[in-house]
């Protein structure tokens, strides 16, 4: 099958190995893809939110199916676009129609879905600009810490969690009266703080039934033991030790069940990733959120866990045949560090030559992801986003699995490189599930 796959990422370097790595893959293309990507697929200039382009790619290069990789296009309705193109009606693509991708794209959204269907989730209201007295009102009846939430897309900034009542009505009026996230503020979500260890859980859906991936547990901040800036994702780990058999069972009853489930009842269309952050609150699993695609760098340290061909898995989505897949899953566990340019998540400086990749990632204890690298017109890999390298390392158990990540991570370096040294630390004493 010749398959194109959309994004410039980790997640998608990861999606790529996957499906080179299956036999049912004759060709891959990666729009635009990184330098990674470029070492084992073909990347190709293209914008993943160019449809037409993406189209006549398609068309010309008989590509069978179409995996889309981050949420603005499946936002910006890819999926309905090509349903609806005259001759491409039936190309299988892996993500949501533009209502499903909802979900992710407002918050508002998707807490009345979780709300329809019984899905436990955190109180919550909706105010707009003209209920902004409404809101304030509101902001003072709650406890603290209150939590708020810009309705759309804000690249990952858009949720607050202000300690004070004057902190959430100066944040509320700047979001509803001063755009502070621009149109994606112009609805506002004040939620009630949830206290609990955080997870991720990744659900691969056809719409009508699903299969449930590793969960991971992912590390947002920027500084070690979880202090300073939110940042895309500094790290994972999978399996989490504290997601057992009985919490997991919950998630897939009370949350799992139900979301696909509405998702059938209420028509909408979708094919793809469902990437649920939940909170455990003394065993009891709340969303916190759904996001429409995969998580990164989670997928980093999710897809070398699946054992049955990836190729077929995404197939079975896309044409909607995913009861007849059997996934299958390895034991081990696997821990991703993330590998950042100095000072992101604030300014940062691109174009350094990363150094040692040739030598590093011998053996197979670990996997060295990029996420952004460009290669130079002389075949240097250059540093070209604020998270540069993803590197997944294996073992039989989280401690040998984070020795061989840091193995590797060590042997890689440029100039202003930062990494967390305490991936996995907090989990590492607790005991594993079920070994
Ligand atoms: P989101 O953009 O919805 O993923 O939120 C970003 C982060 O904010 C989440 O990963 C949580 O760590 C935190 N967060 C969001 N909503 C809540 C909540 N209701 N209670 C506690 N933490 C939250
Ligand atoms: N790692 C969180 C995300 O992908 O949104």
């Amino acid at each position: 099958m010749n398959i194109l796959l959309l994004g410039g990422g980790g997640r998608e370097h990861a999606f790529a190995w996957k499906i080179v790595n299956s036999q049912n893959c004759s060709q891959l293309f990666v729009a635009p893809g990184n330098a990674g990507t470029a070492a084992i697929a073909k990347n190709i200039p293209i914008s993943p939110i160019d449809f037409p382009a993406l189209a006549e790619f398609i068309l010309n290069n008989n590509i069978e199916m179409l995996v889309v990789g981050p949420e603005e296009p499946l936002v910006k309705g890819i999926v309905d676009f090509f349903q609806n193109h005259p001759k491409l009606g039936s190309l299988p693509v892996i993500g949501p129609s533009e209502i499903g991708a909802r979900l992710e794209g407002s918050k508002d959204f998707s807490k009345i879905f979780m709300q329809r269907h019984g899905i436990p989730t955190a109180a919550y209201e909706t105010f707009t600009k003209e209920e902004i007295e409404k809101g304030l009102d509101y902001l003072k009846k709650q406890s603290l810490p209150i939590v708020l939430k810009a309705d759309g897309l804000a690249a990952g900034k858009g949720v607050l969690i202000c300690h004070s009542h004057e902190e959430a009505e100066l944040n509320l009026k700047e979001m509803l009266l001063e755009s502070k996230f621009g149109q994606a503020s112009s609805k506002v979500v004040v939620e009630q703080f949830l206290d609990g260890i955080e997870l991720s859980i990744f659900v691969a859906t056809d719409g009508k039934s699903y299969k449930i991936l590793p969960e991971a547990k992912d590390y947002k901040r920027i500084g070690e033991k979880d202090t300073g800036l939110n940042t895309g994702g500094m790290g994972a780990v999978s399996p989490v030790p504290f997601a057992d058999e009985e919490f997991l069972a919950k998630v897939e009853d009370l949350i799992v069940k139900p979301t696909i489930k509405g998702l059938e009842e209420e028509g909408i269309f979708y094919t793809g990733f469902l990437f649920i952050g939940l909170m455990n609150i003394a065993g009891e699993p709340y969303v916190i959120e759904y996001n429409v695609r995969m998580g990164d760098p989670e997928t980093e340290a999710v897809l070398p866990r699946i054992k049955s061909d990836f190729v077929n898995l995404l197939y079975a989505v896309g044409t909607r045949n995913l009861s007849d897949y059997h996934m299958e899953i390895h034991e081990f566990t696997s821990t991703t560090v993330v590998m950042v340019a100095g000072g992101y998540p604030g300014a940062y400086e691109k174009g350094h030559e990363i150094i040692g990749l040739d030598k590093a990632n011998k053996g197979n204890k670990s996997i060295i992801f990029h996420a952004g690298t460009q290669l130079s017109d002389s075949g240097k890999v250059l540093t070209n986003g604020g998270r540069v390298m993803a590197v997944t390392g294996i073992g039989p158990n989280l401690d040998l699995a984070l020795q061989n990540a840091y193995q590797t991570v060590s042997e890689i370096c440029w100039e202003d490189l930062y990494f967390r040294k305490d991936i996995g630390q907090d989990i590492l004493n607790l005991k594993i599930k079920s070994n």
